[in-house]
Order: C-alpha cells, then structure tokens, then sequence
C-alpha cells in the first residue's frame, strides 16, 4: 500500500551539517521526497507537536532540544513507508540501532538522535498535518 509519513532531521543532525546525507540515505532506500521544509520551532510548537508524550519524563528535555535549533520536515511518500523508514531511522536508541540505519551512524544518543518518523497511518495524517497543508504537498 502506498503510504505517506512524516520525517523530522532534528536539530542534532541539521547543526552537524547532516541534512544532504539524510536525505540521500532516504531517497536511495526508494523513498519519494513529496513536501520538504526547514523550520525552527518554538518551544510552545514542539510541545504541540509531542503531545502525546507530555507525561512522559523526557517531555520537557525532548521538547527544549526540539526548540533548540532549527529541523528539516519532510513528507516521504513510498509502499509501506511508514515501516520502511522507521527500519531506515533504527532503534530510538542508537545503542541499538542496527548497522546501516541512519541512526546508528549518527545519533548522539536517545535525544539526539538526528530523525523522526511517524509510527502509524493514524499518527501519520496528523502529523504530516502539523507541518503542511495539502497545497506544500505534491505528487
Ligand atoms: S515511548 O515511551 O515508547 O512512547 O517513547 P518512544 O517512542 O521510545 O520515544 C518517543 C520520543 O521521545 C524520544 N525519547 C526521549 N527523548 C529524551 N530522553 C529520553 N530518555 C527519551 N526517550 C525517548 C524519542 O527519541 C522519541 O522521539 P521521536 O521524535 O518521536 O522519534
């Protein structure tokens, strides 16, 4: 099934001049760049956009380090591109990511860890909706 999902070069990535490389890995794993921006976001922003995180411990690390700098946004479209970038993204950890996966080759740690993919078609659609309206989208 043809998907689309949200992708986030978070602010670790885009300062170490990572952006390029990312978005290589990206488009040669057979994902198709269908919207792409670069926004710094407000602190205010990234609690909206991590909402459903807001109880969680690392709500208030996660969302300064979000605010910290500015972030590539992307809408990747492709079969099953929901899955398919979260095995390119590897584990939230990079401890654990898998060798090849853009997070094993670049994230710091679980914060910085240099991209965001959605995890489902429902979080998806919202997310994608965070960032873009249908005219910024195309194909
Ligand atoms: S959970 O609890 O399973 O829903 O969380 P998870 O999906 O693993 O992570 C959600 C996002 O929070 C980030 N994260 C953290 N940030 C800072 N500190 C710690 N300890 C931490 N743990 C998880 C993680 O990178 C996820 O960010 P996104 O942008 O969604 O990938």
């Amino acid at each position: 099934m043809v998907e689309r999902t949200l992708s986030i070069i978070k602010p670790d990535a885009v300062q170490r001049n990572l952006v390029g490389e990312i978005l290589t890995m990206i488009q040669k794993a057979g994902l198709k760049i269908v919207a792409l921006k670069m926004l710094y976001l407000t602190k205010k922003q990234a609690e909206g956009f991590y909402k459903v995180h807001q109880d969680k411990p690392f709500f208030d690390s996660l969302t300064d380090f979000m605010s910290s700098g500015p972030i590539v946004v992307s809408v990747l479209e492709g079969e099953n591109a929901i899955e398919n970038y979260r095995k390119l993204m590897g584990a939230t950890n990079p401890e654990n990511a898998e060798e090849g996966t853009i997070r094993k080759k670049f994230a710091l740690d679980i914060e910085k860890n240099s991209v965001h993919g959605s995890d489902s078609i429902e979080n998806a659609k919202t997310e994608i909706a965070y960032f873009f309206n249908e005219l910024e989208i195309v194909g």
